[in-house]
């Protein structure tokens, strides 16, 4: 782990940004975007975090959608899920800006590697079609879905090779980066829950996604959508230095006791923070040195700075990611 200090000189690592030393045998994480699909404030909601956000309350911060960028050199990044708020998420991130010698395109994006189909973590895809080359990493599964899906074909294979992730096998990626998916309990993406897939996650319809640099040995998880910590879950987990992990509910019912919706976390396929079946729960035996809550919904009282709920996740270890956190390995 690094320091606030190292962070602080970070803004000016790249040699292109500031002249500095390039990150070299430091792998470093940025979160893009926190909350979960809609947003925080989410456009339609009134819940009561959505209208003190809005209102500009103290203790909460507004939030864009799931996404992650990583990289192992500091030149190439790789962007983890690609969520519809990426053009406001690159224009706020001056290390994803092309580089003023790259030629009359450019960019640091490398490549893009999605946990699942979601439209939260897929559509960011569209805005990456102007040209852009990089190589795209899903499961099959997401694949043969993002195949299925016209609109998709704006990424063109003269720019963007799509590659499948082996599941279980880490596969070399940009930048001097290796990412090995595996399957954790899930479900299937809401707009496939039809008759021909049903609710149940086939294999490869969501990933957890360990992402190393072989050249150091650093080494992180990352799982925004996840249903519940099974055994096999548990022992890839168990004596990690850092998850990003699933922070969707604090409570399975917290969407139906606010009148929000109808469904469950488990419906959704969301473990919740609390209870006996929930992440802290899971966690508490997992000796993991460092945990983060991502993809957070808005209607979780973690997002608000005083909350009880806020100082319980904190009492178990754990962070909650805001926009912009930087974690070094
Ligand atoms: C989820 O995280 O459950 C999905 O993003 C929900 C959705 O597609 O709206
Ligand atoms: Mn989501
Ligand atoms: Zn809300």
């Amino acid at each position: 782990m690094i320091g606030a200090d190292a962070l602080a000189q970070r803004e000016g690592w790249n040699g292109w940004l500031g002249g500095g030393t390039p990150l070299g045998d430091t792998m470093m994480v940025k979160v893009l975007g926190s909350a979960a699909g809609g947003g925080f404030p989410q456009a339609n909601c009134n819940c009561r975090n959505c209208a003190d956000v809005r209102a500009g309350k103290p203790g909460l911060i507004p939030r864009t959608q799931s996404s992650l960028a990583v990289t192992g050199d500091g030149e190439r990044w790789v962007l983890l899920n690609a969520s519809p708020d990426i053009r406001q998420q690159i224009a706020a991130t001056p290390t994803l800006a092309p580089r003023p010698d790259g030629g009359a395109r450019s960019s640091p994006i490398a490549a893009v590697a999605l946990t699942n189909a979601d439209v939260d973590h897929v559509t960011g895809l569209l805005s990456l079609r102007e040209g852009l080359s990089f190589t795209l990493y899903a499961s099959a599964r997401v694949l043969d879905t993002l195949a299925a899906n016209s609109i998709f074909n704006v990424l063109s294979p003269r720019h963007v090779a799509r590659m499948a992730l082996p599941l279980g096998r880490p596969m070399e990626v940009a930048g001097g980066l290796a990412i090995r998916a595996y399957p954790v309990p899930g479900k299937v993406a809401l707009y496939l829950e039809d008759a021909n897939r049903g609710l149940v996650a086939g294999e490869g319809d969501g990933i957890g996604l360990e992402v190393s640099e072989p050249a150091t040995g650093a080494a992180f998880h990352y799982i925004p959508g996840c249903a519940g910590v099974d055994a096999a879950l548990a022992q890839r987990l168990a004596g990690a230095r850092l998850v990003l992990f699933d922070g969707t509910l604090y409570t399975d019912d917290e969407m139906i006791t606010r009148g929000l919706s109808d469904k469950s976390g488990q419906r959704m396929g969301h473990i919740s923070m609390s209870g006996p079946l929930g992440s802290m729960a899971a966690f508490a035996a997992l000796d993991v040195e460092r945990r983060i809550y991502v993809h957070i919904n808005n209607s979780n009282p973690v997002l608000r700075d005083d909350s009880p709920e806020r100082a319980d996740v904190q009492r178990a270890g754990w962070e909650i990611a805001y926009d912009g956190m930087e974690i070094g390995l």
